[in-house]
């Protein structure tokens, strides 16, 4: 009943002229895809890439946002400049913003609870790093890092967002987790959706795993019971191999 959902986070990769010709190569390789097809663009080639994908079934999303809709915050980008070019997703709490520009999950929930207002779909990231997997305690970690982000919003709100489960030890590393294990971890924040805000808000979030997903591995972890897509970095610069995982 979820519809899956695979977004490509291209990263600081791609200026307008090679996001244009990525967009436009995808779409055309992606015309029959059964799962909706996001690809999240930096900044700069936000608006080649929603001109490029406008009349065809790629959406497209941002990489960040920030709460506030306006002000004296050098750098940042707000939630109506992300509206005004069609933006329609937006990655929230990254581990690559929490680790290297200050992501806390209270500016988690605050981007979050903006985007929302302003009818973007958060694509929620948390995940673990491979010291807390390896001292057991993942399921804590990444639960507190789920009801901290979520925190304050309501049933239907999390009914409609995406929550990427990307465990940190798998990013770009080529060392994807197993389909079990990478699945263990989403049935689980499900489980922590199901607590928090009922059944049914847990029986529609999508949730995506992300963490080196490839070609040859996206179908047997979307074979899996509470895996519901695929957030990916590498593999989606490529129409090619992006267009592969799309249609798994
Ligand atoms: O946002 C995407 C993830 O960080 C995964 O990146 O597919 O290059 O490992 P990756």
């Amino acid at each position: 009943m979820r519809t899956p959902i695979i977004a490509g986070n291209w990263k600081m990769h791609n200026t307008m002229e090679q996001g244009t010709k990525l967009v436009k190569d995808l779409a055309a390789l992606v015309k029959d895809a059964k799962a909706t097809v996001v690809v999240c663009a930096p900044y700069t080639a936000l608006q080649a890439a929603t001109k490029a994908a406008s009349g065809t079934n790629v959406h497209v999303g941002a990489q960040n946002v920030h709460w506030e809709e306006k002000g004296a915050f050098t750098g940042e980008i707000s939630v109506p400049m992300l509206q005004e070019i069609g933006v329609e997703y937006v990655v929230i709490g990254h581990s690559e913003r929490r680790e290297y520009f200050g992501e806390t999950d209270e500016t988690v929930n605050k981007r979050v609870k903006a985007a929302i207002a302003g009818g973007i779909v958060p694509i929620m990231c948390c995940g673990e790093s491979l010291e807390t997997r390896e001292a057991g305690t993942t399921n804590e970690f990444v639960g507190a890092q789920v009801e901290a982000g979520l925190a304050g919003l309501t049933a239907e709100q999390v009914s409609n967002l995406v929550i990427a489960y990307e465990p940190i030890w798998a990013i770009g590393t080529g060392k994807t987790a197993t389909s079990d294990q990478a699945n263990e971890v989403c049935a689980f924040i499900r489980g922590v959706v199901a607590k928090d805000f009922g059944k049914d808000a847990a029986d529609k979030v999508r949730i995506q795993y992300g963490g080196s997903v490839k070609p040859a591995t996206i179908a047997e972890l979307m074979g899996k019971s509470d895996i519901d897509g695929a957030l990916v970095g590498g593999a989606s610069l490529k129409a090619e191999d992006f267009s592969q995982i799309v249609k798994f």
